[in-house]
């Protein structure tokens, strides 16, 4: 690391720090540039570069990229490869939970700060939390928990769940069911497809379809979440058996893809680039700038945020592993989504929730906000430096 000076007074939240010294920060980013969520890989680099030219645009810093492919095997090994080899000092990216859990012990015994950017694992930011590892993106139970209460409301008290079969999928439809079934609803079937070679969803529409069951249930994102939100369409299951789930489902990323198919669907998010607030509203402009006019989602918003918190990290002085991963658990600011800040206690990221239907606007879609739900915290003890 080399010593660079940065004369220019440094806007730091709120006040101005002066004449900073600091180090060129090397961060690694982990991410999947191919495979079933490369297109969310793309994203969550999209919003964090548009964060650092946002929020640190005068400070040092290097970013070494590596092809997570969603697979937690060959993840470990580019982690291992970007700390011990390229000796960064801090880590970004991650978008499965499972490549977060295969990661948790390398990440925490190397003592390198990991700031994910999606990957929803609850364990990471709950029982195997650590001092390394903060979450800028969800946990599963977060997003997914305060879901089950919203859907019995709506009169629903049978439902169908399906996911796909590794980490993610079992956590978000735990997460629901049991709040679900706390708040007395019913769930009459299951279903986890296999993840990553589920081409076909019909004869598991069909077994939701004879189940007795009100509405489905669901997580699915990336390449699968197009793919199941077409079939289920042309199941003709649009008029019998509504469509739920976590809002990956329908994600402004890749909803145009899906087209009038996503026209219903009710779903639960961090984030909507609809929120209409002065942040998010300024968010929105600058991105739709710079990719074509699309509106950025759920995986920009992750990206940028985290580099936002990176850079006030390293704008209060932090320059090496410690001293950022300590800083990075204090963080707070309000974001696109909102006030958000992380909490010591877990390290994962305190927001507000969105439940939102995707409706037609003009020639395209939109994300119509129905509810704002309460935030849950990931129950840990203690977690930062
Ligand atoms: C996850 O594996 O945690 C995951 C992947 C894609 C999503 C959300 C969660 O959109």
């Amino acid at each position: 690391m080399k010593k660079v000076a940065i004369a220019a007074a440094l806007t730091l939240g709120a006040f101005n720090v002066a004449n900073v010294s600091a180090e060129t920060v090397k961060v690694g980013m982990l991410l999947p540039y191919s495979g079933v969520y490369a297109a969310l890989g793309n994203e969550i680099e999209a919003g964090f570069n548009l964060g650092l030219q946002e929020f640190g645009p005068d400070l040092d810093i290097e970013i070494v990229k590596e092809d997570s492919e969603a697979d937690p095997g060959k993840s470990l090994a580019k982690a291992r490869k970007l700390v011990l080899q390229d000796k960064v000092d801090v880590m970004t990216g991650i978008v499965s939970s499972a490549v977060a859990g295969a990661l948790r012990d390398f990440v925490h015994g190397a003592k390198v700060p990991l700031m994910v950017t999606n990957a929803g694992n609850d364990s990471i930011t709950g029982s195997s939390c650590s001092p390394y590892i903060s979450r800028f993106s969800f946990s599963n139970s977060q997003v997914n928990g305060p879901m089950g209460q919203w859907v019995y409301d709506q009169g629903i008290t049978k439902v169908y769940t399906m996911a796909p079969d590794y980490t993610a999928g079992h956590e978000m439809i735990e997460a629901f069911t049991k709040t679900f079934e706390a708040a007395g609803g019913q769930v009459v079937g299951s279903e986890y497809t296999p993840f990553r070679k589920t081409k076909d969803f019909g004869p598991y529409l069909a077994k939701a379809k004879s189940s007795g069951a009100e509405a489905i249930y669901t997580f699915y994102a990336g390449g699968e979440a197009i793919s199941f939100v077409k079939q289920y369409d042309s199941f003709g299951l649009k008029s019998s058996l509504p469509l739920m789930g976590s809002g990956f489902l329908t994600s402004p990323l890749y909803v145009n893809a899906e087209g009038p198919a996503a026209i219903g669907v009710k779903t639960v998010l961090h984030y909507v680039p609809t929120i209409d607030s002065d942040m998010n509203n300024s968010f929105v402009q600058k991105f739709q700038q710079l990719n074509e006019g699309r509106s950025p989602s759920e995986y920009s918003v992750a990206g940028y945020d985290a580099a936002h918190a990176l850079a006030l990290a390293i704008k209060g002085g932090a320059d090496d592993r410690e001293s950022i991963a300590a800083a990075i658990s204090k963080v707070s600011f309000t974001g696109p989504r909102g006030e958000v800040h992380i909490d010591p206690a877990s390290n994962n990221i305190v927001q507000p929730l969105y439940v939102y239907e995707t409706v037609a606007e003009g020639d395209g879609l939109t994300q119509k906000v129905l509810a704002q739900l309460p935030t849950t915290k990931a129950p840990a003890d203690g977690c930062s430096l």
